[in-house]
C-alpha cells in the first residue's frame, strides 16, 4: 500500500517479463513475440503470448493478461504487495519503507488471529470433559495424541455457544466470529457453527489457520462441515496438510481425498500427503504444489467417485510440468468380502510397508487411463478391440512427447494384439487432426467480433462502443508515441468509459511528472481484470500511418459521439420520430 510508485516503476524496469515468465512457462520465439502453453488454463497449442517490447503477456484462450506484476500475482497466488516483494527479491532490490504488516489489511489479520485462538481452544478441549467424545473418537480411528498435536486437531463441544463465550473472553465479538465462519446467525440469534465435531484446522504454507473442517462424531449429517469462503479462506486454493507436507524430504506429494487420509498417512511416515477439501483438484492447488515438488501421486478412494475424481485430476495435470502417477488401492477384505477403501482404510489394514510398496509400484497417469479403458472392453472380441483402440488412440494423441507416445502405443498394441506401427500411424493421424481443429478454433475465437469490442469483464462494459473504440485508440497511440501526449487536448471527462478515462488521466499525470509510461508501469496498479483488458487494448493492431492524424481522427469520433448521444439531442430525435409515427 505504502510502496512508492517510483519504486514500482524501477522494479518493473528491472524485471524483464520474458525472463520472469520463462521460469514458469517454456517459451519459444514467434516473430517479435514469445509463445507458450498458457499456465492459467489447460491447452495443447500455445495461445499464451509474451511481448518483450510491450512487457506484457496475454492469453488468447482464457483472456488472462497484464504486466509482470500481474503475472506473479496470478501464478504465485500472491496479493499485490507480496508480488512486489517477490519480484524485488528476484531483482535484488529492497522495497522502501517496508510496512509489510500494515499491508495485510486489518480485517484479515484479525480474522487469522481469531482463527488461531479458536484452534487453540478446540485443541485444549481434547483434554477436558467437553472434548471427551472427540478424544474417544480419535482413539477409535487409531489417531495418536502425538499426531493430534502435530495437526492441531481439536474438539468442538456439544454446545450452542462454547466457542462464542471463550472468544468473547479474548475480546472477539459475535459478529467477528460470524464473519470468520465460526458462528452462524439464525433468526437473529448467533450460534457456534461447529458443534459436537472433531476439528481439523486448515493451515496454509505460512502457518496461518485459514479455516476448519469439522467431522461429525458418529452419524450426524453432514459428515464434514467446512468453513465457508471468507476473506482468508478460498477452498480452491487450500490444501489440507500442505503446512507439513511442504517440508517433506520425499520427492513427491501424495494427493488424497480425505482429511483423515492425510492424518493417517503422516502418522504412518508419509509426511508428503495432502488433500483438497471435498473439491476436485484445481489449477490453483497444482500451482501451490509446484512450489515444493515436481511429482504428484494421486491416491484417491478406489470407489467410482474416486475414479472419476482421478480422471478429472489427470485432466487438470495434463500438460503441466508435473510427472504424475496414480496409486491404485486394492479392495479391502472384510468378512471375506471385497470392499472399496481409501488410504486410511488401507494403511490400517495392511500397514505402512504395504503402502510404500504400492507407492513405489504406482503407474503413470497414462497407464491408469489405459487400464481403465481396457477394463471397459472385452478384448477377446473384435468389435471391442476396435473400440478400445479408438479410445486409446484418442488418449495417446494427447501426448506431446514422441518417446511417451511410443512407450504407451506399444502397451496398447500389445493389449489389443495389433502391430505397434499401426497404432503409431493412427496416433499421428489423430494428433494431426486435433491440431488442425484446435488451430481453427483459436482463429475463430480471435476473430469473434463481439469479443474484440466489449471487455470480457462485465463491470468494464462500454456504454458507447463507437466512442470507446476511439478512446482505446487514443490510449494506444499515446503509449506508442509518447510525444503526442503534450499536444493532446482531449479532457478526461470527454471519455465515455470511466475506466479508459481513468487510464488517460493516469497517462497525462505520469507524463507531467516525467514518470515511466511503459505499459507494465501503467498496468501495475490495476486489478487483474482491468490489467488484462488494457493489455488487450494495447495488443490490438493500429493502422500504420501518421499518428498525429490518427489521434485527431479518434478525437473527432469521440466528440461527435458525445454530441449525438447528449440527452437533449436524443430527446429531440425521439420527439421527431414520435411525431412522424403519429402522423403516419
Ligand atoms: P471422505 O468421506 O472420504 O472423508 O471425504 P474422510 O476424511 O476419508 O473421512 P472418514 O475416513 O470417512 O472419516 C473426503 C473429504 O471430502 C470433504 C472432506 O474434506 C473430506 O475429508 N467432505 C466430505 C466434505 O467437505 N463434506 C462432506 O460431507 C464429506
Ligand atoms: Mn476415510
Amino acid at each position: 500500500m505504502a510502496i512508492p510508485e517510483s519504486f514500482i516503476d524501477r522494479l518493473v524496469e528491472r524485471s524483464d517479463i520474458v525472463d520472469v515468465v520463462s521460469s514458469y512457462v517454456r517459451l519459444s520465439r514467434r516473430g517479435g513475440e514469445y509463445a507458450g502453453l498458457c499456465p492459467f488454463h489447460n491447452e495443447r497449442t500455445p495461445s499464451f503470448y509474451v511481448s518483450a517490447d510491450r512487457q506484457a503477456y496475454h492469453c488468447f484462450g482464457c483472456g488472462a493478461g497484464g504486466g509482470v506484476i500481474h503475472f506473479i500475482m496470478s501464478i504465485e497466488n500472491l496479493g499485490y504487495a507480496d508480488a512486489v516483494h517477490f519480484l524485488a527479491r528476484r531483482a535484488g532490490m529492497t522495497v522502501p519503507e517496508d510496512e509489510r504488516d500494515d499491508e495485510l489489511p486489518k480485517l484479515r489479520r484479525r480474522m487469522l488471529e481469531l482463527n488461531r485462538e479458536a484452534a487453540r481452544w478446540f485443541h485444549a478441549n481434547l483434554n477436558s470433559e467437553a472434548g471427551r467424545r472427540a478424544a474417544e473418537y480419535l482413539e477409535k480411528r487409531r489417531i495418536t495424541m502425538k499426531t493430534a498435536v502435530r495437526f492441531g486437531l481439536g474438539a468442538a463441544p456439544d454446545s450452542w455457544d462454547g466457542l462464542i463465550k471463550a472468544m468473547a473472553e479474548k475480546g472477539y465479538a459475535r459478529e467477528e466470529l460470524e464473519r470468520a465462519g465460526l458462528a452462524v446467525r439464525r433468526e437473529g440469534k448467533v450460534y457456534d457453527r461447529f458443534r459436537d465435531r472433531l476439528m481439523f484446522p486448515v493451515i496454509d504454507v505460512r502457518g496461518d489457520v485459514i479455516a476448519f473442517g469439522g467431522r461429525a462424531i458418529g452419524d450426524a449429517e453432514p459428515k464434514y462441515l467446512n468453513s465457508p469462503e471468507t476473506p482468508v479462506f478460498s477452498k480452491r486454493r487450500a490444501l489440507y496438510g500442505i503446512n507439513l507436507a511442504k517440508n517433506t524430504k520425499r520427492s513427491n506429494i501424495i494427493l488424497c481425498e480425505g482429511n483423515v487420509d492425510v492424518v493417517t498417512l503422516h502418522q504412518a511416515g508419509f509426511d508428503n500427503a495432502v488433500a483438497s477439501m471435498g473439491t476436485s483438484l484445481t489449477v490453483e492447488q497444482t500451482r501451490l504444489i509446484s512450489r515444493f515438488c515436481k511429482e504428484i501421486v494421486i491416491c484417491y478412494d478406489n470407489d467410482p467417485a474416486g475414479q472419476k475424481a482421478t480422471e478429472r485430476a489427470l485432466e487438470i495435470l495434463k500438460n503441466s510440468d508435473f510427472s504424475v502417477r496414480v496409486l491404485k488401492l486394492p479392495d479391502r477384505i472384510e468378512n471375506g468380502m471385497a470392499v472399496k477403501c481409501d488410504a486410511d482404510d488401507f494403511i490400517k489394514q495392511y500397514g505402512a510397508e504395504a503402502f510404500e510398496k504400492l507407492l513405489k509400484g504406482s503407474g503413470t497417469g497414462m497407464d491408469y487411463k489405459l487400464m481403465a479403458l481396457q477394463s471397459r472392453y472385452n478384448l477377446t472380441k473384435d468389435e471391442d478391440r476396435v473400440e478400445y483402440l479408438k479410445s486409446a488412440v484418442e488418449e495417446l494423441a494427447g501426448l506431446d512427447s514422441p518417446v511417451e507416445r511410443e512407450v504407451y502405443a506399444a502397451k496398447t498394441a500389445q493389449a489389443a494384439g495389433v502391430s505397434l506401427q499401426s497404432v503409431l500411424d493412427e496416433v499421428s493421424r489423430t494428433a494431426g487432426k486435433k491440431r488442425r481443429e484446435e488451430k481453427k478454433r483459436h482463429e475463430r475465437e480471435a476473430l469473434r467480433p463481439e469479443r474484440q469490442v466489449q471487455p470480457r469483464e462485465r463491470s468494464l462494459k462500454y456504454e458507447n462502443v463507437r466512442s470507446a473504440m476511439a478512446e482505446e485508440g487514443v490510449i494506444r497511440l499515446l503509449l506508442r508515441d509518447t510525444s503526442l501526449i503534450d499536444g493532446c487536448e482531449l479532457a478526461e471527462e470527454e471519455f465515455t468509459s470511466p475506466f479508459l478515462g481513468r487510464i488517460y488521466g493516469e497517462i497525462r499525470r505520469r507524463a507531467a511528472e516525467n514518470r515511466s509510461l511503459s505499459p507494465p508501469a501503467i498496468t501495475a496498479p490495476l486489478d487483474a481484470a482491468e490489467a488484462s483488458h488494457l493489455t488487450e487494448i494495447l495488443e490490438k493492431p493500429e493502422a500504420s500511418g501518421e499518428s498525429r492524424r490518427a489521434l485527431e481522427d479518434y478525437i473527432r469520433v469521440i466528440r461527435r459521439e458525445r454530441v449525438l448521444s447528449s440527452s437533449d439531442l436524443a430527446e429531440i430525435v425521439k420527439k421527431m420520430k414520435e411525431e412522424k409515427g403519429g402522423r403516419g
